[in-house]
């Protein structure tokens, strides 16, 4: 018999998830089934045991549960315990264990555009908040150490740098400071909501004093290209954009939950093609 898989979240109607994990089942022979399912915050702890309770084998997690759902796991792994943050969750023998793909999905995807040890770039990355918080801990999890952090409330920089459990050399910025300094980066990373649909013509920051090698990448991926991205496109930068997390975070659950590796290519194109574009 096939097992069910899900999300849960508030709104998830527009969610990829769906399509992407029910593909990769079909490709893989396996008769299960992944639903998205709207969960309210203050339903959240009676949906986590009515899932539990019915067998769910596995579910991602999705805005605004990912730090609240702790307290109803039975166990987080070693990557929700650095996060802070589970996006995943694996039900072992009726036991739901928590984990987060988000930051290692991200540096996965990110690592497809380097041809050097990511540990061998300096990096900027704006924005201090739970998605730059994951990125910042599994990029230092990865021994790098030369990252700054620049956020429109430097001092919510100076937490995160100040929490952060792995060494590093980093500095907190403010904008305007990021802005001068900007030519220092080799990988500049956008993680707050800024040019997310439909304030599509807003970016944090000017690219314009960015060295040409420099990898700009944003993890918004709708739009697939940014206001940020664009004017990167225009200045003759590498981009990265959203999509690479996105897939690569849905890719390392699908992992968690099958012990199989789906298609990252196949992921990639059914997301391109659902936002109309493409993310090369
Ligand atoms: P997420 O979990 O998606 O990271 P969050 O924890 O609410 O969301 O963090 C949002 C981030 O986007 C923060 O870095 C926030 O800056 P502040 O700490 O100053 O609030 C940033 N952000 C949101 N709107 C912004 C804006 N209009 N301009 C600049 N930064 C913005």
């Amino acid at each position: 018999m096939g097992k069910l898989y899900g999300l849960i979240g508030c709104p998830v109607e527009h969610s990829m998830s769906p399509a992407i994990h029910n593909d990769a089942f079909r490709e893989k022979n396996l008769d299960n089934y992944y639903h998205a399912f709207h969960v309210e915050t203050e339903k959240l702890e009676e949906s986590v045991q009515a899932l539990k309770l019915l067998g769910v084998r596995g579910f991602n997690v999705t805005i605004p549960h990912k730090i609240s759902i702790i307290p109803f796991l039975d166990k987080l792994h070693e990557t929700a315990k650095i996060a802070g943050a589970v996006n995943t969750v694996v039900n072992e023998n009726g036991r739901l264990v928590g984990h987060n793909t988000d930051g290692n999905g991200y540096i996965e995807s990110l690592k497809e555009m380097l041809n050097k040890p990511i540990s061998d770039h300096k990096i900027l990355i704006i924005g201090a908040g739970g998605a730059a918080r994951g990125i910042y801990f599994a990029l230092t999890h990865q021994g790098c150490q030369e990252i700054d952090i620049c956020n429109r409330t430097i001092s919510k920089a100076e937490e995160l740098i100040n929490e952060c459990p792995f060494s590093n050399n980093s500095k907190a910025l403010n904008i305007q400071e990021a802005e001068i300094d900007i030519e220092k980066y080799d990988i500049i990373i956008q993680t707050t909501a800024v040019g997310l649909h439909p304030h599509v013509d807003q970016k944090p920051l000017s690219l314009k004093n960015a060295k040409k090698s420099a990898i700009v990448s944003d993890i918004i991926y709708n739009p697939i290209y940014t206001a940020l991205l664009k004017e990167a496109k225009e200045l003759g930068l590498t981009v990265h954009t959203g999509v690479g997390m996105f897939v690569y975070q849905a890719a390392l659950a699908f992992e968690l939950w099958t012990k199989q590796a789906p298609s990252i290519e196949k992921m990639t194109k059914i997301v391109n093609d659902q936002l109309g574009g493409t993310s090369c």
